[in-house]
């Protein structure tokens, strides 16, 4: 089955749809789409048959995003914690993600066209090197697409997300490209996976599980979050619409809350840069007691740091430096899905 089909809806849904799109719509929809095996044991099928399932509701709900003008859509395709179902629930799994993920190798003329950039978030390195191979080429023949930006959360849970994050930083640091004040909740944030996405403005979980299970947890801060009881595979276009209107309901809150939010940090920044001048400080005064640097340079110094743009250059500085550090981690992450795509399936 294709991954992008024509509009399916009946004349009144998209009535409904049109009035929706009057106000304003969510830029970033994630999912947990949960309830697959359990809507298999209610039809009485395979559990296989229930994720299938699940991956024809994904494909509608894909649909259903590109004329809600909706720009970006994370799916929680595979979390870390379902490594532990059963052998054969994970191997099919696999098969399954084998197919559809060629398919959108196969349909590489139509992605272009539609400009779709998908992208994988999550430690592919657990997932079967084949798996990994057939990924990254999707990475690669998609990456210059501006469009719609589809996130496939596979290997994924957040808390191991901001593992990699902080040990990212941390090499950072222990390299030197970056100084321990650098460390703000800005630079962690730009070192998930999502760096370069939009926030999240409306997260959906089907199932009547009212959790997030390890799902985009930092970047959900300032989120809509919609539950409903129906499985993936029966959500339809009207809950998909509830949750635009519950969106659009507390638009005006999420707003405010997010303009507070960036206040905090670039207060954040300012703090972290003011306790660098002040640590420098105190070097420079150790080393003019310890006669270890001579008077004249040192007053320079001095004068330098007392300055009262002593700050805002280090803002500067800071800046330049976290630019630097997150370009090349930018670079060491696409060159890791650019070398795989090289390797034969
Ligand atoms: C959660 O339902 C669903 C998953 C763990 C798999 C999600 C996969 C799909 C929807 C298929 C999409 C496939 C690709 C290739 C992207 P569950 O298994 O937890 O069901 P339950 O909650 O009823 O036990
Ligand atoms: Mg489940």
């Amino acid at each position: 089955m294709t991954w992008f089909v024509d509009d399916r809806r009946t004349w009144i849904q998209r009535i409904f749809g049109n009035i929706l799109l009057n106000g304003p719509v969510p830029k970033h929809v994630a999912i947990i789409m949960d309830g697959n095996r359990r809507y298999a044991k209610l039809k009485n099928i395979k559990k296989i048959e229930g994720h299938m399932s699940g991956f024809d509701k994904l494909v509608e709900a894909l649909s259903w995003c590109f004329l809600m003008n909706v720009k970006e859509i994370s799916v929680y395709a595979f979390s870390i914690e379902n490594f532990k179902r059963s052998d054969d629930e994970v191997n099919a799994l696999f098969d399954l993600a084998r197919e559809k993920f060629q398919r959108l190798l196969d349909e590489k003329e139509k992605i272009n066209k539609l400009k779709v950039c998908i992208r994988f978030f999550g430690n592919v390195s657990l997932l079967p090197q084949d798996l990994q191979v057939i990924i990254s080429k999707v990475v690669q023949m998609s990456k210059h697409n501006k469009n719609l930006f589809m996130n496939i959360c596979i290997a994924y849970t957040s808390r191991d997300e901001i593992t990699m994050a902080v040990r990212e930083i941390s090499q950072g640091v222990n390299e030197q490209k970056i100084l321990i004040n650098d460390i703000n909740e800005a630079l962690i944030e730009q070192c998930l996976y999502t760096s370069n996405s939009f926030p999240v403005d409306l997260l959906v979980r089907t199932s009547g599980e009212v959790r997030l299970s390890d799902f985009l947890l930092w970047q959900c801060n300032a989120t809509n979050l919609t539950f409903v009881k129906q499985m993936w595979p029966e959500f339809s276009v009207w809950n998909f619409y509830m949750a635009i209107l519950n969106f659009q309901l507390n638009h005006h809150h999420i707003e405010k809350l997010r303009d507070s939010l960036l206040e905090r940090t670039s207060k954040d920044i300012a703090a972290s840069c003011k306790m660098s001048v002040i640590e420098n400080r105190k070097v420079l005064v150790d080393r003019l007691k310890n006669k270890e640097i001579d008077d004249q340079e040192n007053l320079q110094l001095l004068a330098k740091h007392l300055a009262t743009e002593a700050i805002d250059s280090e803002i500067a500085c800071q800046k330049n430096r976290t630019t630097q550090f997150l370009s090349s981690l930018n670079l060491k992450r696409e060159d890791a899905f650019y070398q795989l795509s090289l390797c034969d399936i």
